[in-house]
């Protein structure tokens, strides 16, 4: 069965077309490379020894989609492409809503038009709003406090409504948690445009020196050293994950399921630092700073379901995930030097 991923030249998108071809299955990207660099998918070649077609194009245009999927005979898709960064979803909600639930929308109807109802759809652990308690397990109340998170709630409300009325359909709704580290290969990972919102991109490019310190976000959370707790979740266990829930989705017959993918593990923002340092023999200066808005003192999953369900958990541990990060950002000082 060949699988189309939309948002696949993406961070996470990249690393589980590689998981999927390691698994035999076949893949095609559908991306309009607003967050990324169709030279992703030659990397993706040198990792897979196969050549991914690469479709350029929007997932609000739904021309553009069904012709994807018919041409390419598509059985199944894996639909990460949205905009991210919570920041900027509150200066500019409408681009929020317009580009992940008017782009999932119209995915959703090229879908129907073209008799594909199997999908994997990426959520994040921010639907659950502010922990009522921990670890948080699938059953946890959901609310949303940015137009982002809105945006991944309402997309999951959606799919629940597409299920109930239509139960030919296989969704499955992933909830990640925070999603670090790079290919073994160094050859895709993380790069984000401009000055990184997230901890981990943030730490590799102090380390690399192409910023200065970095800026903790509070240290009196109600947590062992005051700093903010998250489950951190290696890129490559997250695409195994993805690997186990369409398998599973294919097998199994509920239209809908939901599957937390996470550790289990929660570790505070001064204990990756820490991590850092030691694994990689570097340096990174630090400065603590206000809270940011918005954040929550501990987040981390209960991911009991995913093992019971789907036999998988995540099992690369924290030093991994900083190794892999900073190979990665060497490679990048390298082909930036050539
Ligand atoms: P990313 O920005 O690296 O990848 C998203 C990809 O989608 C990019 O390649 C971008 O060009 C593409 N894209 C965006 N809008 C598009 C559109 N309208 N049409 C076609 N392509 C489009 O982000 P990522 O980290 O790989 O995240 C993938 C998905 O996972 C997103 O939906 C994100 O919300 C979700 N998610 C990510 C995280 C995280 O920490 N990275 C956490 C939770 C959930
Ligand atoms: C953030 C988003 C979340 C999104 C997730 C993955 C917010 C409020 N939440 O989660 O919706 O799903 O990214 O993309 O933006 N930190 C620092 N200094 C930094 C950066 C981060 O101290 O420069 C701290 C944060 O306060 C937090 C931890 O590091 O305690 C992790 O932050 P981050 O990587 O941004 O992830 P989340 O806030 O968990």
């Amino acid at each position: 069965m060949k699988i189309l991923l939309t948002g696949g030249a993406g961070y996470i998108g990249s690393h589980v077309a590689a998981a999927l071809v390691s698994a035999g299955h076949e893949v095609v990207c559908f991306d309009n490379l607003s967050n990324s660099d169709a030279a992703v998918m030659d990397r993706l070649e040198a990792i897979t020894g196969t050549v991914i077609p690469l479709v350029q194009g929007d997932i609000r245009d739904g021309d553009a989609l069904r012709a994807a999927l018919n041409d390419h005979a598509a059985g199944a898709v894996i639909h990460f492409a949205g905009l991210k960064a919570v920041g900027e979803s509150v200066a500019e909600p409408m681009k929020y809503y317009d580009n992940n639930v008017r782009g999932t929308l119209t995915l959703l109807e090229a879908m129907r038009d073209c008799g594909v109802k199997t999908l994997v759809f990426s959520s994040s652990a921010t639907v659950y709003g502010e922990p009522r308690y921990l670890p948080l397990d699938e059953e946890h109340p959901t609310s949303a406090t940015n137009p982002y998170g809105r945006t991944k709630l309402m997309i999951e409300e959606m799919l629940a409504d597409v299920a109930a009325a239509d139960g030919d359909w296989r969704i499955a709704t992933l909830r990640y948690f925070n999603p670090v580290g790079a290919h073994d290969s160094g050859l895709i990972g993380e790069n984000p445009n401009g000055v990184p919102n997230n901890l981990m991109p943030f730490i590799s490019r102090v380390a690399a020196g192409r910023l200065n310190e970095l800026s903790v976000f509070g240290n009196d959370y109600d947590t062992p050293d005051g700093t903010g707790v998250r489950d951190y979740i290696h890129v490559v266990d997250l695409a195994d994950g993805h690997v186990a829930a369409l398998e599973a989705i294919t097998k199994n017959d509920q239209p809908l399921s939901t599957w937390n993918l996470g550790t289990g593990q929660g570790y505070s923002v001064l204990d990756m630092v820490e991590a850092f340092e030691r694994v990689n023999g570097v340096r990174v200066p630090y400065r603590i700073a206000p809270r940011r808005d918005g954040d929550v003192a501990s987040c981390f999953a209960s991911p009991e379901r995913a093992a019971r369900e789907l036999g998988w958990t995540a099992e690369r541990g924290l030093d991994t995930m900083c190794a892999s990060s900073w190979r990665f950002e060497r490679m990048l000082a390298t082909r930036n030097a050539d």
